[in-house]
């Protein structure tokens, strides 16, 4: 980023994953309404759910400032394809943002690098803003390569075209997901600074804007100290979305 360059606006994330019933949208009321009573708007909000609770939650938010996301899409428009969600749906739906590439994904669904660039590609041609999500391993992290396996996935995952306008980045440590463990904050500035410099050589002064989140085990006693970080603007966060409760002092952090 330059002198000239505005910081980016900061987005704290909510990736619900596989939970929530209907009964769940009461999280969702409640997070609003703290968000309204708050009169802040120093950040941009956004929940995740399971593709079930799209519509309703769709209905839940309307009026409020918290955006709709989807948490993956298929790479076509339309077709055979029985299980899979279309990125035109999720906007079709009022989705502003859908998460892609995420490790359980890559993992449980053998996603690749390429898959992935597919479908932030989808996500440009909806109109929608792809989370674009990578990280190590625990055993990469050990052997010393972190910063090399994440920018080499950074660049694999995504396609020509990304502006901070339709693309942000998610660092996650796979290691560091679900586990109630976290990088330090030298960690996580080191590798927000590797994906920031990337990401200037790829797609040049566009990069600048592009916000760049981190995520894995962001609570509500490390957010501040997470989000304090150089290059960090916001938080992917998963377990702790699930509660307005536990999900309002993380985005109060940088609210
Ligand atoms: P967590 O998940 O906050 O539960 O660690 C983060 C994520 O996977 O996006």
């Amino acid at each position: 980023m330059t002198a000239a360059t505005k910081p980016p606006r900061p987005l704290i994330a909510g990736n619900w994953k596989m939970n929530g019933l209907l009964a769940a949208l009461a999280e969702v009321r409640a997070l609003a309404g703290r968000l309204a009573r708050s009169g802040k708007t120093g950040a941009d909000l956004l929940l995740c759910p399971p593709a079930t609770l799209l519509h309703p939650m769709a209905q839940a938010l309307s009026g409020s400032a918290i955006a709709l996301g989807g948490q993956d899409c298929h790479a076509e428009p339309k077709g055979a394809h029985t299980g899979d969600i279309a990125a035109e749906m999720l906007a079709d739906l009022g989705c502003r943002y859908v998460i892609v590439g995420h490790s359980e994904r890559r993992q449980n669904h053998g996603e690749t690098d390429a898959e992935v660039a597919a479908k932030a590609t989808a996500a440009q041609r909806a109109g929608l803003t792809a989370i674009v999500c990578v990280g190590e391993t625990r055993a990469e992290r050990e052997a010393g390569r972190a910063e090399a396996v994440v920018t080499a996935q950074l660049l694999a995952s995504l396609p020509a075209g990304c502006t901070d306008r339709n693309t942000v980045i998610a660092y996650e440590p796979v290691w560091a997901i679900g586990t109630g463990l976290t990088p330090t904050a030298a960690d996580v500035a080191a590798l927000h600074a590797a994906i920031r410099r990337v990401l200037g050589q790829r797609f040049g002064a566009a990069a600048g804007c592009m916000r760049l989140l981190y995520g894995g085990s962001v609570k509500a006693g490390n957010a501040a100290e997470l989000l304090a970080v150089a290059n960090v603007d916001g938080a992917l966060v998963g377990g702790a979305s699930l509660s307005a409760t536990e999900f309002w002092p993380i985005v109060e952090a940088r609210l």
